[in-house]
């Protein structure tokens, strides 16, 4: 039976679930272990005027204490340009609150958490930013503006019958993984250094401990069996841990480990970034979107990060769904002084995604008619237009046939006329019901990062391990790898297994991110099973011809199936995969391989906003619910039906496992998480009593989730396509399901709302909807709650 295609459970499921499962900080100490932790700034931007170390000294079981001045290779570092500090020296510039100023290196916990209440660090504070506001008005900016344009925007606006505009602002997001940053490293001989890290990209955690170390690249080894959880959060900001245990280890020759505390990690490290889109919006009378101008500013916080990246894929997502024929958006990261925000699952998609999809319903809103039918008019069809606006054609588009599959199957016309007449009614409750798209394009838009290699050896009693540069955080990339290996060596999949990812094994990869995982490392270790299987093919062949007389066996008919090797015209010739492993040992034939992969023809080009950045595209659509009690904002999600096109997925059970995870964790964005500062720039909501992630009896009460079969996707490996973002960007229903709600209170005004949608948001929506209130009467919400009490 063929592993590809068959729900096996999860690599880590048994491990999982009896707590077996090993994360960095579960890692047995070395008796001589150090631990370290930093203390940073206090405020948010000010100039280091003095350390005082002499207090924290005393304390025992503190053995050392660092300052910028001991690092012994190079302080600087950062992904795209290099202005992030391992440490502020005296005289340098904090610009956040958690800025790290000293590392401590203590002999148990109880001195650490003591030494840092010790530390004194004096900072002369300078006048910070915080808002997107603040930073536009300020001109701080990171990078230059980016923009991708097609056609005439101003001319089209002109001469449009409808034009709208508007601005919409989005929080951020905590990643809220269960396993805080953490790192443990092992001082080696000559300076070299073993470094555990809970990493998406143990190849530029590997870089950055060379350089802050002062060594080189192949001094250090990185590696990651396994994260517990990610979301993008560990692709840049794993870093600073392993660069601290790595530090100290180095300098006193003993294993050191940090392990961020919970709070302090919410704290101190970054987030997704909010967004605020100013646009405008021109549109026939039918709901014919003819021109989208939007200004898109994201807040970057206080370093530049992976904040032009993530700007340029929101600003690549503005159009999802839709063909816009005059279409112009210009993108700026705002500089300001919070925890710099970095890469979170969707990467900028659903913030410009946000950005379209709240037009649809404000288009549908003004003109008075069905969203869907907007959207539906809009779509990305053969005939209107398949060219995006940066001039990738739209392949392989299964648009138009998820939204009429999912129209059905939700029954969504029956439920709208349900909902009307429900709305006509009730004087309690406000129903809200919309579906939203999700077109996400997959690679990395940087051409660089769509390569990967792995490592297949087979053993001589004919188990396999592959290694490859992918690293787990629970979306299963192991398990699919490990299915990839064993139907493609012709072996059961119990046969293989996936090795803890190393920069030892795998060198120069690239972050497990962009949802391109297994597409990149899938297909490299596809590539060395092919070269493994033509090498045992040729050396088989002429034992399996002696098998028989007279008749001859060629290479191409060689086959690989149910640890078997056979020829296909003549299955009786044929020798266990143990036999011929064993055999092809003994005549020194080579046994391992490594495969290379590069994603074929993506380029894109940032200066004028035109390519190819895109192998394809995840697409999927999600029909919500909601239910809304007017006198409190309280809102529930009641039903949500979801579609997704998944390919053919190589393993269905992990991938619906992907998509309801995605998808409750966009609706957490956008209709319950909220990040709450306080006007010095520290976070209040920095634990789960302060910040609410999506919890059980937040799923939806009926939650109907698909996977469309589409086999035309030849492109990609197995012809199953990414989603580990794609569904995130579904969540949006929810947040748009609530528009339409409030439009059914907003009478001609079109419903205007932020993101997240929280309970406060919509009752303060709601209650602006009524009479304004005259001096030393009931406030609007009282007024709601006695008229309650009557009805
Ligand atoms: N699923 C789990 N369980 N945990 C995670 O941390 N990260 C997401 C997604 N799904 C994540 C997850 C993000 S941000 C990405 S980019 C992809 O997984 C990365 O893995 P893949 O490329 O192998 O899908
Ligand atoms: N997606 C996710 N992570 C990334 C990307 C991207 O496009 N580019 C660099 N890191
Ligand atoms: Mo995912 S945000 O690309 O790590």
């Amino acid at each position: 039976m063929s592993a590809v295609g068959s729900n096996i459970p999860h690599d880590s499921a048994v491990t999982h679930v009896t707590g077996q499962s090993t994360f960095i900080d579960d890692i047995v100490p070395a008796r001589n272990e150090l631990y370290v932790d930093f203390v940073g700034s206090h405020v948010a931007h000010g100039k280091v005027t003095s350390i005082d170390l002499s207090e924290a000294h005393r304390i025992a079981g503190v053995v050392r204490l660092f300052t910028a001045d001991d690092v012994p290779g190079h302080n600087e570092f950062g992904p795209i340009i290099k202005d992030e500090l391992l440490l502020v020296p005296v005289g340098g510039t904090v610009t956040y609150v958690g800025a790290p100023v000293v590392l401590i290196a203590a002999d148990s916990r109880a001195a650490l958490r003591a030494a840092r209440k010790a530390v004194k660090v004096s900072i002369e504070p300078l006048a910070p930013i915080f808002s997107i506001d603040d930073a536009i008005s300020a001109g701080s900016f990171i990078g230059p503006e980016r923009r991708i344009e097609r056609g005439e925007v101003e001319g089209a606006i002109r001469s449009a019958p409808h034009v709208i505009e508007g601005t919409l602002e989005m929080g951020g997001q905590e990643h809220f993984y269960l396993e805080s940053q953490a790192a443990r490293a092992e001082p080696g001989e000559g300076g070299s250094i073993v470094v555990q890290s809970s990493t998406q990209h143990p190849s530029e955690v590997q870089s950055i401990v060379a350089e802050v170390c002062g060594v080189g690249f192949n001094r250090v080894i990185v590696q990651c069996k396994r994260m517990g959880g990610a979301f993008g959060g560990k692709e840049t900001q794993a870093a600073q841990p392993a660069a601290m245990a790595a530090m100290v280890a180095t300098l006193l020759k003993r294993p050191a480990r940090v392990v961020y505390g919970k709070d302090d990690d919410m704290r101190f490290t970054g987030k997704r970034h909010p967004f605020k889109i100013i646009y405008r919006a021109a549109f026939d009378n039918t709901g014919l979107l003819l021109a989208y101008d939007a200004r898109l500013f994201s807040n970057g916080g206080c370093t530049c990060d992976l904040s032009p990246s993530v700007l340029e894929r929101a600003l690549l997502h503005s159009d999802n769904a839709y063909f816009i024929p005059h279409f112009r958006v210009v993108g700026r990261v705002c500089k300001t002084n919070l925890p710099s925000n970095t890469a979170f699952r969707g990467f900028g998609g659903p913030q410009g995604i946000a950005g379209v999809e709240n037009v649809m319903e404000e288009i549908a809103q003004t003109l008075k008619i069905d969203a869907t039918d907007v959207r539906h008019r809009n779509l990305y069809r053969d005939g209107r237009g398949q060219t995006t606006p940066y001039g990738q054609i739209v392949g392989n588009n299964v648009l138009p046939r998820l939204m009429d599959e999912l129209r059905d199957s939700s029954e969504y016309n029956h439920r709208r006329r349900e909902i009307d007449r429900f709305n006509a009614t009730s004087r309690t409750h406000v129903r809200g019901l919309s579906m939203s798209l999700v077109k996400f394009g997959i690679s990395f838009t940087k051409r660089t990062l769509n390569q990967a290699n792995a490592l297949v050896n087979i053993y001589t009693d004919g188990t396999v391990m592959v290694s490859t540069g992918g690293t787990e955080m629970g979306q299963g990339l192991h398990t699919r790898v490990r299915q990839i290996v064993a139907d493609d060596l012709g072996i059961d999949y119990e046969q293989v297994v996936v090795g803890t990812t190393s920069t030892e094994k795998n060198n120069n990869t690239s972050p497990t991110a962009a949802s391109s995982g297994t597409d990149l490392n899938g297909a490299a270790a596809a590539e060395a099973c092919r070269a493994l299987r033509e090498r045992l093919t040729q050396f088989v062949a002429p034992l399996l011809a002696k098998a028989d007389d007279g008749l001859t066996t060629s290479p191409e008919h060689i086959q690989f199936e149910n640890n078997e090797v056979f020829d296909t015209r003549h299955p009786q010739r044929r020798m266990t995969w143990k036999d011929l492993i064993c055999r092809a040992y003994i005549e020194r034939v080579n046994l391992g391989e490594r495969g290379f992969y590069i994603t074929p023809g993506v380029d894109f080009n940032r200066e004028t906003g035109r390519g190819h950045p895109f192998l394809y595209f995840t697409n999927g659509a999600a029909v919500t619910e909601v239910l809304i009690d007017r006198f409190t904002g309280e809102m529930r999600v009641t039903r949500v039906d979801l579609l997704m096109d998944a390919g053919v997925p190589i393993n269905p059970g992990i991938d619906r496992g992907q998509i309801v995870g995605g998808f409750i964790q966009g609706m957490g964005w956008c209709t319950i998480e909220e990040l709450k500062y306080s006007d010095k720039g520290h976070l209040l909501s920095y634990s789960p009593t302060t910040y609410k992630v999506p919890a059980m009896c937040d799923v939806p009460e009926v939650f109907n989730v698909r996977l469309m079969h589409n086999p035309d996707n030849a492109i990609s490996i197995k012809r199953s396509k990414a989603l580990g973002e794609p569904p995130l960007v579904l969540g949006l229903s929810a947040w748009t399901a609530v528009k339409n709600a409030l439009s059914y209170r907003s009478g001609e005004q079109v419903a205007r709302l932020k993101l997240p949608a929280t309970g406060e948001e919509i009752l303060m929506t709601l209650t602006s909807y009524d009479a304004p209130v005259k001096p030393g009467r009931a406030t609007p919400m009282l007024r709601a709650v006695s008229s309650a009490g009557q009805s």
